[in-house]
């Protein structure tokens, strides 16, 4: 494997007695999607100003592309748009990207094809004080990809934005990881995610709870899957007796299996089909997922 672009090694920090980040260790490599969540409060925006250097660790190590926090290499190589995106109201869209191209000794040729590649190019000359949140946003990603960064932190970058808008940011973010970049964004939509995004890492209280894809946190999470079973009037009873479960109603049960035993159970369902009058499999959601790493942290703490 390449080495990561960034490497985080138990990083703590701490703000008094608050450990906004404990004991953290993450790595994103060149070309990865990286997706952080948690609920607010759980350090996300903490770990992003960490690897911009804004903070001092109290413990642990972050290195950009082998270059510390706050380093001329490091800032180099980062561009970061943050969860509150201000730019001044009295510069256009193209201004503010011409800025931004002038800090980051980046050629202005460029900014036509961003302000196009946002969905900006008939505002681009509007003030930004007359931009929606989402064209606000949308100018943010367009600044964030000037100058082609190696590391992309985008803190809830589609916070406040419409499906489609949505969509597109997703696709500029997969077109700039296919060009090599590192990606690390922060969301609370975990459908966007689950399709948009490489990995998952979710954070909860300052602690990272679990890493890995979607499908691996959903394998182990264990959790199971549910069949509800709707019986004959005066069925539920036999058959209950025959393959568990819990009653709901009178005509109603549910059976709890595991993903590999669905199969099975379904199978021997087919032999009362004659008594049965409806069959729903529901396979645990992804906010199922993200409870359970969330929930069995919490478990963790209080023994
Ligand atoms: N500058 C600060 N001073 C004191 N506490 C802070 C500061 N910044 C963040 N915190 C606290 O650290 C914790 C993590 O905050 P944050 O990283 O903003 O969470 P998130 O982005 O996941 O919502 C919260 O409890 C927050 O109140
Ligand atoms: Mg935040």
């Amino acid at each position: 494997m390449t080495d990561p672009i960034l490497d985080i090694r138990n990083l703590s920090v701490s703000f008094g007695k608050l450990y906004a980040l404990d004991d953290i260790s993450l790595t994103v490599a060149a070309g990865e999607r990286l997706a952080l969540i948690g609920h607010n409060g759980a350090g996300k925006s903490t770990l992003f100003k960490a690897v911009l250097g804004f903070l001092t660790p109290e413990t642990g190590s972050v290195s950009i592309a082998g270059h510390p926090p706050g380093t001329d290499a490091a800032r180099i190589a980062i561009t970061y748009l943050p969860e509150v995106v201000a730019f001044p109201r009295s510069l256009t869209g193209r201004e503010v990207l011409a800025y931004f191209s002038g800090l980051r000794s980046a050629t202005r040729t460029g900014i036509f094809d961003l302000l196009d590649r946002v969905g900006l190019t008939e505002a681009a000359d509007r003030p930004v004080g007359t931009y929606s949140k989402g064209m606000r946003q949308r100018l943010g990603l367009a600044q964030a990809l000037i100058g082609a960064p190696r590391l992309l932190l985008l803190d809830e970058p589609t916070s406040g934005l419409d499906p489609v808008s949505r969509h597109d940011f997703y696709e500029v973010i997969a077109e700039a990881a296919a060009r090599g970049a590192a990606v690390l964004l922060s969301s609370h939509g975990l459908e966007e995610i689950q399709s948009r995004t490489d990995r998952v890492a979710i954070l909860s209280r300052g602690a990272l709870r679990a890493v890995g894809t979607m499908e691996d946190l959903a394998r182990q999470a264990a959790l199971p899957t549910t069949i509800r079973v709707t019986a004959l009037q005066g069925e539920a009873d036999r058959l209950q007796s025959e393959l568990g479960g819990r009653r709901i109603n009178g005509c109603r049960l549910e059976i709890d299996c595991t993903p590999e035993a669905k199969l099975a159970l379904l199978a021997r369902l087919g032999a009362h089909r004659d008594v049965l009058e409806d069959i729903d499999v529901t396979a645990p959601g992804l906010d199922d997922i993200y409870r359970h790493h969330s929930r069995s942290s919490d478990m963790e703490e209080r023994t």
